[in-house]
């Protein structure tokens, strides 16, 4: 198996080959004067293996449509098989038909990259594991809690409580804490379908704790920052805000850091300032159990 470094996400191709010892090459890449993409492989493919790495965080469609290129190029260029490893699979938020009429956009992305010619997708805490599960190509859903609660560890943060919001935040607080070894709660969240507000409610006492919030998603900021404002009117000692993907779209940072948390941690499935752990060393791990 060769690692392939996509433009979107070139550096942690590059950490998945060193901590596996997996060759890599790096695409060449460049947007011509009207945005079009340009990819070639500066090396022979032909009769190898390929894991394209190549994460969807924004610009989205850019990215997607450069993975669609690199996998189309690779076997038209002789590759025996191409793997899509997209550290962060975007529209998974758009899983299901919240309102009628609207696209089932993750089913869309999921016919199109098996049409490309992916035979398998890798990616980290889907947003929605049960719509992968039905997918055209197999999806394969790797957690990285473990990577995040080692970081939190170092910070010598471990007898914080977990707190996340809903059911699928519930099973990622309970991993994280049992990686920790510590107690966790779930706070509840409606959002308005129509103005996306969010509200949150949460039993349970955290005064004079800290609290160690976890989302899989930091998006606008929006939950995350209302979850640090009922902990923070609630008692809460230290608050850290953390999540896998930490797209932080406009003021979202500003908005959390406003609201009460103390540091914003996220990995570098998504590049950004606050990237501080990785999941290189997990992908490397389930990247060399496949190999
Ligand atoms: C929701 O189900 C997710 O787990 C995140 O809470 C959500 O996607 C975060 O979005 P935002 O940052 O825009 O509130």
């Amino acid at each position: 198996m060769i690692i392939v470094g996509g433009p979107a996400s070139a550096y942690l191709a590059e950490k998945i080959s060193e901590a596996s010892g997996l060759k890599l090459i790096r695409v060449e890449h460049k947007l011509f004067p009207d945005g079009e993409n340009y990819i070639r492989f500066p090396e022979k493919v032909s009769g190898e293996d390929l894991l394209v790495v190549q994460g969807f965080h924004p610009p989205q469609d850019r990215h997607i449509f450069q993975a669609f290129l690199m996998a189309d190029a690779a076997l038209d260029l002789g590759a025996r098989s191409v793997h899509l490893l997209s550290p962060y699979l975007a529209y998974a938020r758009q899983d299901k038909r919240f309102l009628e009429g609207e696209a089932m956009s993750l089913s869309t992305l999921l016919k199109l990259l098996k049409a490309s010619g992916y035979e398998r997708v890798y990616t980290v805490n889907v947003h929605s594991p049960w719509a992968v599960e039905s997918s055209p190509v197999p999806v394969k859903d790797i957690l990285a809690e473990e990577a995040l609660a080692d970081y939190i560890m170092a910070m010598r943060l471990n007898d914080a409580v977990v707190v996340s919001v809903g059911k699928k935040g519930k099973c990622m607080a309970e991993r994280v804490a049992g990686f920790l070894r510590t107690d966790y709660l779930v706070a509840q969240s409606t959002r308005d379908k129509f103005t996306g507000e969010v509200s949150v409610v949460l039993e349970d006492s955290v005064r004079g704790r800290s609290v160690l919030v976890v989302d899989d998603i930091i998006s606008t900021g929006g939950t995350m920052a209302k979850l640090v404002e009922v902990l923070r009117n609630m008692g809460a000692r230290r608050i850290i805000a953390a999540c896998i993907h930490g797209l932080m779209i406009g003021d979202a940072a500003e908005r959390i850091l406003r609201a009460g948390a103390e540091t914003i941690i996220a990995s570098d499935t998504v590049p950004s300032s606050y990237s501080r752990y990785s999941v290189a060393r997990i992908l490397a791990r389930e990247v060399l159990s496949r190999a």
